[in-house]
């Protein structure tokens, strides 16, 4: 291949790689509650961590340094896809009060994990979650320190990073799944839609699932009746074939025959006494 063609290639490739990877969108300090273990040093309170500033720990005194070993949780309002976690540590003299510091993960079952940093120096530490992974509590974790210089652990700011939010219709891990909403987006970790309606042939929280063989349509609420007992098309209810049930018509086969018929195909005419119809079943007179 040319180098023209080799560029082209690596272009188009560049394009659809940032076409696809959204960058992840920082979470509002709003959206997250902070706990903590252990004192804190004078004023340097844990809530510090999520302040929304950043700078130098004592000209900004906007830093949490907490009595080691201690740790700083951050909850969260509701479970997210968490792609990224920065942790600033004081860039002063004292930043060793960021050293052995550990990052554990939790879900809403109160579970923690931890995970490694992904790259290190002595005032950030960043994680970055190459699969997007639910998260509702971070914890940050800092042990003693063997040397004994310091006793307090000293955290200026976490920062957390949630999955760009997902095409409508789309959700979860890398917007790899697929909701059926009727109107407005699904949420982004468990696809309930929001209003809870979907779709005609669809149902579930998420509207991903077809309706029950038999069902169609809107809330799967209609009836279809095809030769045979088949099932229908969930969204519009038609049988295979347009073949129907005896006593039934329509593409959708959930329309009973017409007056005074019945039958396979409607096709069986009825006689009943004064006019009146019959079954639209069996025929049968009342
Ligand atoms: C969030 O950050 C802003 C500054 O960006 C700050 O004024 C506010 O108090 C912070 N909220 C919480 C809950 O810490
Ligand atoms: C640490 O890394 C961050 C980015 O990850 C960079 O902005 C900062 O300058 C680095 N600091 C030091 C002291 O190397
Ligand atoms: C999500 O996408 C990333 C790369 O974009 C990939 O490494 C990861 O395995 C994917 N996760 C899942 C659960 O598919
Ligand atoms: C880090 O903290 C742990 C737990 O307190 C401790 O066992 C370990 O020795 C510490 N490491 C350093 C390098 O201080
Ligand atoms: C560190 O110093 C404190 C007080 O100065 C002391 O109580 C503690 O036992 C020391 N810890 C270690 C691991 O040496
Ligand atoms: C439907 O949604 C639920 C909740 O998100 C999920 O557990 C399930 O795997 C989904 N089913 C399909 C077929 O995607
Ligand atoms: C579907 O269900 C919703 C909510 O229960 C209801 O408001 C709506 O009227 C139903 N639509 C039909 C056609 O049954
Ligand atoms: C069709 O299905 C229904 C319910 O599953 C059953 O009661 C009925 O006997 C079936 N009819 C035929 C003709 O198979
Ligand atoms: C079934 O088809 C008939 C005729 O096209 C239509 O009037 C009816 O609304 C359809 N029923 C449903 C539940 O879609
Ligand atoms: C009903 O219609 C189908 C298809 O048009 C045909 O094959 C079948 O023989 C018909 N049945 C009766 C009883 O007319
Ligand atoms: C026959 O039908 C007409 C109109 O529906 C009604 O007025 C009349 O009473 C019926 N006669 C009998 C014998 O049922």
């Amino acid at each position: 291949m040319s180098t023209k063609g080799w560029i082209i290639l690596f272009t188009v490739g560049f394009l659809l790689e940032v076409s696809t990877a959204a960058d992840p969108i920082q979470i509002l300090n709003s959206s997250i509650s902070v706990t903590s273990k252990s004192n804190p040093w004078v004023d340097m309170v844990a809530d510090k961590v999520n302040d929304g500033r950043v700078g130098g720990a004592d000209s900004c005194k906007c830093c949490a340094a907490l009595e080691r070993p201690a740790w700083v949780q951050l909850t969260l309002d509701k479970t997210y896809l968490v792609e990224k976690i920065i942790i600033l540590g004081r860039p002063d003299i004292y930043r060793q009060q960021f050293d052995n510091i550990t990052l554990l993960l939790g879900g809403q079952d109160q579970s923690l994990e931890g995970v490694a940093f992904t790259s290190v120096n002595t005032t950030v530490k960043t994680t970055i979650l190459t699969s997007p992974r639910e998260v509702y509590t971070v914890r940050v974790s800092g042990g003693e320190l063997t040397t004994n210089t310091t006793r307090h652990m000293t955290i200026c700011e976490v920062m957390m990073y949630r999955q760009a939010d997902c095409l409508p219709g789309k959700y979860g891990v890398n917007c790899s799944k697929e909701c059926h909403c009727r109107a407005g987006p699904c949420e982004s970790v468990t696809g309930t839609c929001i209003p809870a309606l979907c779709k005609d042939g669809w149902r579930g929280p998420a509207c991903n699932e077809t309706c029950n063989p038999g069902t169609f349509g809107t809330n799967c609420s209609s009836i279809c009746h095809c030769y045979e007992n088949v099932t229908c098309h969930h969204t519009d209810g038609t049988c295979p074939n347009n073949q129907c049930a005896a006593g039934w018509a329509h593409n959708n086969c959930s329309v009973a025959c017409d007056y005074g018929h019945f039958g396979e195909n409607c096709s069986s005419a009825c006689h009943c006494y004064n006019g009146s119809s019959c079954h639209h079943v069996s025929g049968k007179c009342p």
